[in-house]
């Protein structure tokens, strides 16, 4: 049985279309990713799945269970961790999975001692007694995570479990996910736009854009699609650019403001591209060079960057650069 199934599974906001078909399958116990930028469909369809929210068209099953059919025992079954903060700050650590313990009908006898086992499991037993609003963000997030698990189940939903979060707090709570998947033997399925955190923490990854799932894959495969290295280049005229003929060449990608080229070697491609571009009077402005990321599988699906603080693949150039003074990152 799997953790997650979906057949075509939609959903309508009037004639908009937030998820459009996907089909999905997360095994037990896996980690898997939604990734993809603001308004993508990721928090559309973890609700979904959560039943939180109904389904246009198509199917979810939930270990099994039909979202649409059997709604409570799907429930039962689910711990949610909301993208927005969902904690009663002025209540302590413990009062607040205490409520959630009781809403959930864990019976009084095991409560107490649950509580402390999922305090225990994001280290927070020390601060059991303390009130929330004390609580620095990283921990918050950890206290949420621990009342998703309170009940025991057998599939926990993560809705951008790191947003907001410092990069040092960031990696931090992915050791913590990572243990408690492999501890608690829990599928997890998360949603974020980090292409690191992604790339860290999940089994599979499926990437979402527009309500479409347009790869789905571990990261390792994902990366593989763009072999070698990639070169991004900014130049006066980037249409003339990518039409360059050059030898050692994978892909070529005219994106908003500049070029990325799947290279085998760039030691190879570099001299060549700034002779060819030359003799054609292209002047080139900045290139960076890079092992491939998930980021550049984005942007070589979708022609446009995944994160909302870059507006253009171009900004990805950290620096203006001559020939001999680019540099690898
Ligand atoms: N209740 C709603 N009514 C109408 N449109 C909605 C509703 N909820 C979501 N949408 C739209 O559906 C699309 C997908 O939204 P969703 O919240 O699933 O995106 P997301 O991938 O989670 O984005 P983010 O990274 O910003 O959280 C967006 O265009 C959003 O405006
Ligand atoms: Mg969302």
């Amino acid at each position: 049985m799997f953790a997650i199934e979906t057949q075509k599974l939609t959903k309508r906001f009037g004639s908009f279309t937030a998820v459009n078909q996907i089909d999905l399958k997360v095994q037990e116990g896996e980690l898997f990713g939604l990734l993809g930028p603001n308004g993508a469909g990721k928090t559309t369809t973890l609700s979904m799945l959560a039943t939180m929210l109904s389904v246009s068209k198509g199917k979810a099953f939930v270990n099994g269970l039909d979202v649409s059919q059997e709604p409570d025992a799907v429930r039962k079954s689910i711990g949610i961790v909301f993208q927005d903060p969902s904690l009663d700050f002025d209540l302590t650590a413990k009062e607040n999975l205490e409520f959630h313990a009781k809403l959930y009908g864990l019976p009084a006898s095991l409560r107490s001692k649950r509580i402390l086992e999922v305090l225990k499991l994001v280290e927070l037993e020390d601060r059991a007694k303390d009130l929330v609003k004390t609580f620095s963000g990283g921990m918050k997030r950890r206290l949420e995570i621990a009342r998703g698990l309170l009940h025991h189940p057998t599939v926990l939903f993560l809705d951008e479990p790191t947003l907001g979060l410092d990069p040092q707090t960031r990696r931090r709570l992915w050791k913590h996910i990572q243990k408690l998947n492999k501890k608690e033997n829990i599928a997890m399925i998360l949603t974020t736009h980090y292409m690191e955190e992604a790339d860290f923490l999940c089994d599979r990854i499926a990437i979402i854009d527009g309500g479409n799932i347009i790869a789905l894959d571990s990261p390792t495969n994902l990366k593989k699609q763009l072999k070698g290295e990639t070169i991004l280049v900014q130049s006066n005229n980037n249409t003339q650019l990518a039409q360059l003929k050059l030898s050692g060449i994978f892909t070529v990608k005219a994106l908003k403001d500049a070029v990325q080229f799947s290279v085998k070697d760039s030691n190879h491609l570099l001299p060549q591209l700034f002779q060819s571009a030359s003799k054609q009077n292209i002047q080139i402005e900045s290139v960076s060079i890079h092992q491939p990321s998930l980021e550049d599988v984005f942007v070589h699906l979708t022609g446009h960057s995944i994160r909302e603080e870059v507006a253009s693949a171009g900004e990805q150039v950290k620096a203006k650069m001559k020939y001999q003074g680019y540099v690898r990152r």
